[in-house]
């Protein structure tokens, strides 16, 4: 048997996502029209004797109480949150949970990080890691040298595909092979864990014996039970025949700010096509608005049979959008009311926000720019005729003028 665990974080996590992560949790967000979190845990449907899976974080209970549940009887497979709390790190809170994982006595345990987006190669990764025979098998791949320092960067034997060397966010270039935040353990993993959190108890005692030193670091130490699994584990494992990479080809992204989701929107809207192309909203017929390239419209939502939609453009629950609109590359939250020959363009709109009629709201789409995209928080109004370019505005405001570059406080 299987088990799948994904860490989610917590509050104090994801600040880079605000103002939308004010509202619900990161992991929640919807990507495609789905939570965050929904895209790997319908990848681990595929893989085969899948026992259970597990959402780890210190988020409150009741946040993802409602998902779980509804989530676990679509699915057929059960899904529970399990809540830290406080942080352990990404390893120390797999393993504060060991007894519950292993309850099923799993052969194997996937471990995934909440915020990447990719097509989540699982039982690939699984039919992999069974020829390589080691601990670990980590989803790796290539990305431009330029930013490959903000992830974990690794060194792959490229015959056996072991892990040779492994730096997490280095400062000076050590390749452009880096880690996706998808890996696969036997549950010789918790042993790996308990080993770090004891060398670090050990070498704490030590230091309360010499004083001197101890004055010296106790504010770098981290908590014995505080384990990171890319600097305390990956690295001294690297290069000691236990882990193992398996490179993906597919698209992968992280997905830390809300320009990011819009990207990450448009990439599991394309791969629709192929897993629930039922997800996708096709304009047929008079009745219908005109669509265009890839859409995905909740059943609740109203959209006006003369406006047009798409590419890239997913529209929540409740929404309404109004005669004439037009919306390209955009995230319409849940209760948006979009008016008459309104544009939305490289955007995301806020729950409850209302967006005047002839008014603008857009950006010139630089995923990785602070302004690229602009944002509306929840229940911001966009009077009739405003223009809003490249602006972030925080919830609860109301825009009579136009504005271009700025943050609304
Ligand atoms: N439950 C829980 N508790 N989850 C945590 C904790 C914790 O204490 N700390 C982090 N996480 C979760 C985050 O929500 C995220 O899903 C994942 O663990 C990794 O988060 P970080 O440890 O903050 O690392 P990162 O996202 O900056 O980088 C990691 O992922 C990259 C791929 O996206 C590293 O492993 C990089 O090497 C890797 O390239």
């Amino acid at each position: 048997r299987v088990v799948a665990v994904i860490m989610v974080g917590g509050p104090t996590k994801g600040t880079r996502f605000r103002p939308l992560s004010l509202n619900i949790p990161k992991p929640l967000f919807p990507l495609a029209g789905q939570p965050m979190v929904h895209h790997p845990i319908s990848a681990c449907k595929r893989i085969p004797n899948l026992a259970q899976i597990y959402l780890i974080g210190f988020y409150e209970e009741r946040e993802f109480a409602l998902y779980v549940s509804s989530i676990s009887y679509e699915l057929k497979v059960p899904v529970r949150y399990l809540k830290e709390d406080k942080p352990h790190g990404s390893a120390g809170g797999l393993y504060n949970f060991r007894d519950l994982i292993m309850e099923d006595s799993p052969s194997h345990i996937f471990l995934l990080n909440c915020d990447v987006c990719c097509s989540f190669p699982l039982p690939e990764m699984l039919e992999a890691h069974r020829r390589y025979g080691g601990m670990g098998t980590i989803l790796v791949i290539k990305v431009s040298a330029e930013s490959a320092n903000q992830f974990g960067e690794l060194v792959a034997d490229p015959v056996t595909n072991e892990l040779l060397h492994y730096t997490e966010k280095p400062e000076t270039f050590v390749s452009d092979l880096i880690n996706c935040g998808v890996y696969i353990f036997t549950p010789d993993i918790f042993n790996a864990i308990h080993d770090v959190s004891t060398q670090r108890k050990d070498r704490a005692n030590l230091r309360r014996v010499s004083s001197f030193e101890a004055l010296q670091s106790a504010t770098k130490t981290l908590p014995t039970d505080f384990v990171r699994l890319d600097q305390d584990i990956l690295s001294p494992l690297a290069g000691k025949k236990q882990l193992y990479t398996y490179k993906t080809l597919d698209f992968w992204e992280q997905i830390k700010t809300p320009g990011m989701s819009l990207k990450c929107s448009s990439l599991y809207l394309a791969q629709f096509r192929f897993t629930s192309p039922d997800l996708l909203a096709i304009g047929n017929g008079t009745k219908s608005a005109t669509i265009m390239g890839d859409v995905y419209i909740h059943p609740s939502a109203k959209v006006h049979q003369s406006a047009k939609i798409g590419p890239n453009v997913s529209i929540s629950a409740n929404a309404r959008i109004g005669p004439g609109a037009r919306l390209i590359s955009c995230i319409i939250l849940d209760d948006v009311e979009i008016k008459e020959n309104a544009v939305v363009i490289h955007s995301i709109v806020g729950w409850k926000s209302s967006i005047g009629k002839w008014s603008r709201v857009q950006a010139d789409g630089d995923y990785n720019s602070k302004l690229g995209i602009t944002i509306l928080g929840e229940a911001v109004t966009v009077e009739d005729e405003v223009v809003v370019i490249n602006s972030i505005v925080l919830p609860n405001k109301t825009l009579n003028v136009s504005v271009q570059e700025e943050i609304i406080l």
